[in-house]
């Protein structure tokens, strides 16, 4: 049975960096036709709804109908150590993030970390998202079983690291290369799952181990390949010196092959003219993760001026070295950021980053991320008076960015009304979590006025 949701409907057209906030469309009484697992249909409720006397209605009001989110950057290992105080990059991940990661060496754990870490992203309204796993094959495996059990889209590959690491973590080229290789054979295409082949940072990679992956690249170009590139300037100097003659960070990437269509760059801060001229011309994207770059105190991203210059951004969560697991307050923490450069960036803008701008960043954008016929049924239903102080600011909205921007700001997973994967609802407000043993028979959802 089709199921149709009713509500206030966002559609974006096109890129409103490109179109500016007209690039998004509009709908106080809109809805969006679901069945089998795909957006059949999309149009005022006036029209849809007596076309459709059979689906199953779920009326959410004035809410807000949204794609989902789509997080282009995170380390699910990290769910546990988020919010950890007082270190910048290097020590952080010596001080946290390593002895977090080799806690994972433990199959069991991993399993209850990546169902904690997908859980935590359906609260949040997250429906896709790109995940580092740790260097034990069986992190890859634990998160995408996480993420197919609950029909999640998801992309994520083992972390590849041959050196400046503790020894519990680091592999070698060959076994890097190897496991990579079985995994992209189990999980590449299989269902919701896309494989991203994953060197951490040039820092943890010999050249070798660079090359070899660069070469698996080569064979398997329709995955995705992620790392981290110009976080911060400490990190920056470090690559210099351990790759003397590589012109630049981004250099040492695409002399190994790590470079093209496909490649999503973290942070992407501290870049030369010359880095962001390459990056363009290379079709790669950027990772843009703003909660983590103002928590580890690594800079402020150029968003505007990289999608000025032609290059894919999207935006991401980076748990744990970032502060939130929600989509909204990473907006926030991206508004803040253009703020302190000078470029207010527009509520339109923010969404798109969250939505259509991450999945283009992960070559998704044709399935992900925005709400039109045939796209994937993932659907974020947002409540835009989510709290006292949200909602009398709202109130005296007079446009939708208006009555968005208060949820953007302060929002969380309070504001999260209900979340949509492949065509199954699988949160809606009160309804409590899954937690992973099997995919729903039947949508969740409470019955809606209709059904009672
Ligand atoms: N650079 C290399 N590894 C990491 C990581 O886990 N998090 C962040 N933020 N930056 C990194
Ligand atoms: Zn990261």
């Amino acid at each position: 049975m089709p199921d149709l949701l009713l509500g206030q409907t966002l559609v974006f057209d096109a890129d409103p960096f490109a179109e500016g906030p007209g690039a998004a469309r509009h709908d106080a009484h809109g809805a969006v036709l679901i069945e089998g697992g795909h957006i059949a249909a999309l149009g005022p409720a006036e029209v849809l709804r007596p076309a459709h006397p059979g689906a199953r209605v779920h009326d959410y009001g004035r809410a807000l109908i949204s794609a989902g989110f789509v997080d282009c950057h995170m380390h699910y290992p990290q769910t546990g150590i988020i919010a950890s105080w007082g270190r910048r990059l290097i020590d952080w991940l010596d001080r946290y993030t390593f002895p977090e990661e080799m806690r994972l060496a433990d199959p069991a754990h991993a399993r209850t970390i990546a169902a904690l870490a997908c859980d935590l992203a359906i609260d949040h309204g997250t429906t896709t998202f790109a995940s580092y796993c740790t260097t034990a094959a069986h992190s890859a495996d634990a998160i995408f079983e996480a993420a197919a059990t609950r029909g999640l889209r998801i992309i994520a590959g083992r972390t590849c690291m041959d050196r400046n690491a503790p020894p519990g973590l680091v592999d070698t080229p060959e076994r890097a290369a190897e496991e990579t290789a079985a995994l992209i054979a189990r999980w590449h295409g299989r269902g919701r799952a896309g494989y991203a082949i994953t060197p951490r940072f040039a820092p943890t990679s010999s050249p070798a181990q660079l090359a070899a992956l660069g070469a698996l690249w080569a064979a398997h170009p329709d995955c995705a390949m992620q790392t981290h590139l110009s976080e911060q300037t400490e990190e920056v100097a470090w690559v210099a010196e351990l790759f003397p003659a590589a012109r630049d960070y981004l250099d040492v990437y695409a002399g190994a092959g790590l470079c093209g269509p496909g490649a999503v760059f973290g942070h992407a801060i501290h870049l030369t003219a010359r880095e962001r001229a390459h990056l363009a011309r290379s079709g790669a994207g950027v990772a843009h993760c703003p909660t983590s770059n103002t928590f580890i105190g690594s800079g402020l991203c150029d968003v505007a001026g990289l999608k000025a210059d032609g290059i894919a951004v999207g935006l991401a969560s980076d748990t744990g070295g970032g502060s939130s697991f929600s989509m909204l307050r990473t907006m926030a923490a991206a508004y803040e950021v253009g703020q302190l450069r000078g470029r207010a960036l527009h509520p339109a803008e923010l969404w798109w980053l969250a939505t259509g701008g991450s999945a283009e960043v992960l070559r998704l954008g044709d399935r992900v991320g925005r709400l039109a016929p045939g796209m994937e049924a993932d659907v974020v239903v947002i409540d835009l008076d989510s709290t006292r102080a949200i909602a009398q600011r709202a109130a005296r909205a007079e446009t939708l960015w208006e009555a968005l921007f208060p949820t953007i700001m302060m929002g969380d997973d309070r504001a999260v009304r209900a979340v949509w994967a492949d065509g199954r609802c699988l949160r809606a407000r009160g309804v409590a979590p899954d937690q992973g043993a099997a995919r729903p028979a039947a949508p969740p959802c409470p019955p809606t006025k209709e059904e009672r």
